[in-house]
């Protein structure tokens, strides 16, 4: 089965460095959720701070599930971070985060054609089950913003604003 993601000429070491990629982002996950869930204020913001603080539980099992994956295929799991804002704006905290979850759910959607290509259907069933977390934490962070949840099914152009 072709589609125009998931290109025949992926190899194994490239899947290796796209997990890695993926699991700098859920180390900067954990740690935005970590930070943004103790320091948001306001009465408007309890709701959602308690569920940033479970989504920070759930992105370190994903940077666990990947990590596993990543020493399956012989690589070496990545102890880098991607950076994190710091901002004294609670909307600016959400934004932030919800930016990145849609980067990440952008970025799992693709990983799922590219392990199917390379017959990687465990891992892809794995990937699977984070996305579908991940777009939980879309849906939270879009509604604590009182908006909808963004396409993101188009692949991102080379440096177009998200
Ligand atoms: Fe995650
Ligand atoms: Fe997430």
């Amino acid at each position: 089965m072709e589609t125009d993601m998931a290109d025949s000429s992926f190899t194994r070491a490239q899947l290796i460095d796209k997990l890695n990629e993926d699991l700098a982002r859920e180390y900067q996950a954990i740690i935005a959720y970590v930070v943004y869930s103790q320091v948001l204020k306001g009465a408007q913001f309890m709701a959602i701070a308690k569920e940033l603080e479970a989504h920070a539980k759930e992105e370190l099992q994903h940077a666990l599930k990947v990590s596993r994956h990543i020493d399956y295929l012989g690589g070496m799991p990545t102890a880098t971070a991607k950076a994190v804002k710091l901002t004294d704006s609670a909307e600016e905290m959400l934004r932030e985060d919800l930016n990145n979850e849609n980067e990440t759910v952008r970025n799992y959607r693709e990983r799922v054609r590219q392990c199917e290509s390379l017959g990687e259907y465990g891992i892809a069933e794995d990937i699977r089950e984070i996305l579908r977390q991940e777009q939980e934490h879309q849906i939270d962070l879009a509604t604590a913003l009182g908006e909808d949840v963004p396409d993101v099914s188009k692949p991102k152009k080379a440096g177009a604003a998200r």
